[in-house]
């Protein structure tokens, strides 16, 4: 299933972590529905990957190197994104790191890099966008992606659970602060999203995807189309009553669960 071709038709969307699984594939769908894309990570090789695919798709996009740890950078990145198209319509805080290791067996840095990746960069992004977001004549958009774990405690990611929490709280604030702007504020939690490195690493290199697949109703994983048809939904005019909320894309896990859960270790 798509959207119609003009459903983000004018709008320019900032996709951080937009090269590579839940972001290209968003970055894809609002292409598809007509947005203009800036794309924004570290990496120049994979950033200029996505934006030949996405060019031969017949997508205007360009991309900007930044790392969310850094202020500056993201600033930088919003600056390009109003210089090369007039306006920013669209930010999808989506640059996310992370790793399986036991919460007792955590380096410091290990904890500070995720959280500052995760929570510090999407937050970043929120500070820096708050302006351009405020004068978009769509009523701005802003959604940060997160994850089921985040609502049930994650043994194993530790630091990118808290993140994602933390992630969840900002995004209520920032829908109380900003609907006055008219900007639109939520998050989407993906379950498992089985074509992704991530799911890759952590349930499937871990011996852990029957026993992660038994937890979903929908007995699959997630796509990373199905993210995408989301935020599509989020960022259109269909999605403009919308604010301080938390998509929930996952198969049903998430309600199925019993009180006690499944809290079983990811290592
Ligand atoms: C323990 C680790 C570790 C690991 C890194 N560290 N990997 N500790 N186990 N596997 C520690 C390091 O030892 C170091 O601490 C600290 O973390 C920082 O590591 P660096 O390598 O210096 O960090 P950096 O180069 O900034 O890279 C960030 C990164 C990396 C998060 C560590 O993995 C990355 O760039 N990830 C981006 C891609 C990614 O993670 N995608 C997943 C998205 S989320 P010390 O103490 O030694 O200095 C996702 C959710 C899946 O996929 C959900 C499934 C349901
Ligand atoms: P992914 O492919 O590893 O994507 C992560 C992206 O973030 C990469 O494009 C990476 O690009 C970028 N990134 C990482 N650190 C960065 C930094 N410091 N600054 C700028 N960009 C950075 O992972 P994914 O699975 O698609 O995850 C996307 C989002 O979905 C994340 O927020 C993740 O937590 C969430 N999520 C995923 C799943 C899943 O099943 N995969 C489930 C729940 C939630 P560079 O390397 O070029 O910087």
């Amino acid at each position: 299933m798509t959207f119609t071709s003009d459903a983000l038709a004018g709008r320019v969307a900032l996709i951080t972590g937009g090269g590579s699984g839940i972001g290209f594939g968003i970055a894809k769908a609002m292409a598809a529905a007509g947005a203009k894309l800036v794309l924004a990570s570290r990496n120049a090789e994979r950033l200029d990957a996505a934006v030949k695919e996405l060019t031969g798709l017949g997508a205007e996009v360009i991309a900007v190197q930044a790392d969310v740890r850094n202020y500056e950078a993201v600033e930088h990145a919003v600056a390009r994104a109003v210089e090369a198209f007039g306006s920013l319509d669209i930010v999808i805080a989506n640059a996310a790191g992370n790793f399986v290791v036991p919460a007792a067996e955590m380096s410091p840095n290990a904890w500070k890099t995720v959280i500052d990746i995760d929570l510090n960069g999407t937050y970043f992004c929120a500070r820096a966008s708050h302006a351009a977001l405020k004068a978009s004549s769509f009523g701005g958009r802003f959604i940060a992606i997160s994850t089921t774990r985040a609502l049930e405690g994650w043994p194993g990611c530790a630091h990118a659970g808290a993140a994602k929490a933390g992630i969840m709280s900002l995004i209520r604030t920032l829908c109380g602060e900003w609907g006055k702007d008219g900007i639109r504020c939520n998050t989407i939690a993906p379950g498992a999203i089985g074509d992704t490195e991530g799911v890759k690493r952590i349930y499937e290199d871990a011996g852990r995807k029957e026993l992660e697949l038994s937890s979903i109703p929908l007995g699959e994983f997630g796509r990373t189309a199905d993210i995408a048809n989301a935020a599509v939904f989020l960022c259109s005019d269909a999605g403009s009553y919308v604010t301080g909320a938390d998509i929930v894309v996952d198969g049903g896990r998430n309600r199925s669960r019993s009180s006690t859960g499944v809290a079983v270790p990811a290592k």
